[in-house]
């Protein structure tokens, strides 16, 4: 199980400043030591990471690169230049804080787009919903990887086993009582499970990410289809208090014991 730390997240802190503090690329350095993939994540306002992040992450950095984009064509012909390890393309919205819900597959739009990545030797992962559907024209649109969204099964597993519902951070549709949402986070569990198998047998990589964290990273890790995680907010925040390595070495002995020691 590969581990993919979503770097951007400093530059969130970076921006808030707009000072070269704390430094992208001093981050995605230390974190190549501990982890298999920096993943960046450049949205199209570029209001967290920037395009010289990314020059600078390749230039110096040995680690494989993932970059996360818009489906637009200006942030393809600019990874088609920079040449990234692999693109995922994932859905955005403007006013959203991050990433909600997945790519929405349209085959006649999306197919140029990655054949001018695999032209350029471009891996190409499609950040998408878990079901059969997206699966299949995944297979059709000629992905080499897709990535889970697993923004559901967090949202869950916090309104399930955390505090969350009492604070102003709730999310109102999962304030349900306890048996209700116990019943919705097994069968999250089980799509994303049952995607994750299916996507495995059409030959496809299978990748997850999205508000997985220290407490939640060991249900999803435990599916044997999936191969890597790519998880940002939650290792950065957790550095705040214990620095970037121990928080990426931490959460990798997560993913460990629950790939390969626990039952
Ligand atoms: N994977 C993808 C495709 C994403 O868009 C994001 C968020 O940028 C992540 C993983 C990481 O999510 P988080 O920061 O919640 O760990």
């Amino acid at each position: 199980m590969l581990l993919g730390v979503n770097i951007d997240h400093i530059a969130v802190l970076r921006q808030a400043r707009l000072v070269d503090d704390p430094n992208v690329l001093e981050a995605a350095l230390l974190a190549s030591k501990y982890c298999e993939q920096i993943t960046l994540h450049i949205r199209e306002d570029l209001r967290h990471a920037q395009v010289k992040d990314l020059e600078d992450i390749l230039n110096h950095c040995k680690s494989v690169v993932n970059l996360e984009c818009a489906a637009d064509e200006k942030m393809i012909n600019l990874a088609c230049k920079m040449r990234p390890n692999r693109v995922t393309l994932v859905p955005e919205k403007r006013e959203e804080l991050t990433t909600e819900g997945g790519l929405k597959l349209e085959i006649s739009k999306l197919k140029p787009l990655i054949k001018a990545l695999q032209k350029a030797q471009i891996e190409v992962s499609l950040f998408i919903e878990a079901n059969e559907e997206d699966i299949l024209k995944a297979k059709e649109l000629g992905a080499e990887y897709i990535e889970l969204h697993t923004g559901k099964f967090a949202n869950l597993y916090n309104a399930l086993f955390t505090n969350i519902l009492r604070t102003p951070f709730k999310i109102p549709e999962f304030d349900l009582p306890k048996f209700e949402l116990s019943k919705l986070f097994e069968k999250e569990l089980l799509r994303l499970e049952k995607a994750a198998f299916k996507a495995d047998e059409l030959g496809l990589k299978v990748a997850a990410g999205h508000g997985l964290n220290y407490q939640n990273v060991g249900f999803i890790a435990k599916i044997k289809p999936i191969c890597e995680l790519n998880i940002g907010q939650s290792i950065v925040a957790k550095s705040v208090f214990i620095g970037l390595e121990k928080a990426i070495c931490l959460m990798k002995e997560r993913i460990f014991e629950a790939r390969y020691v626990k039952d």
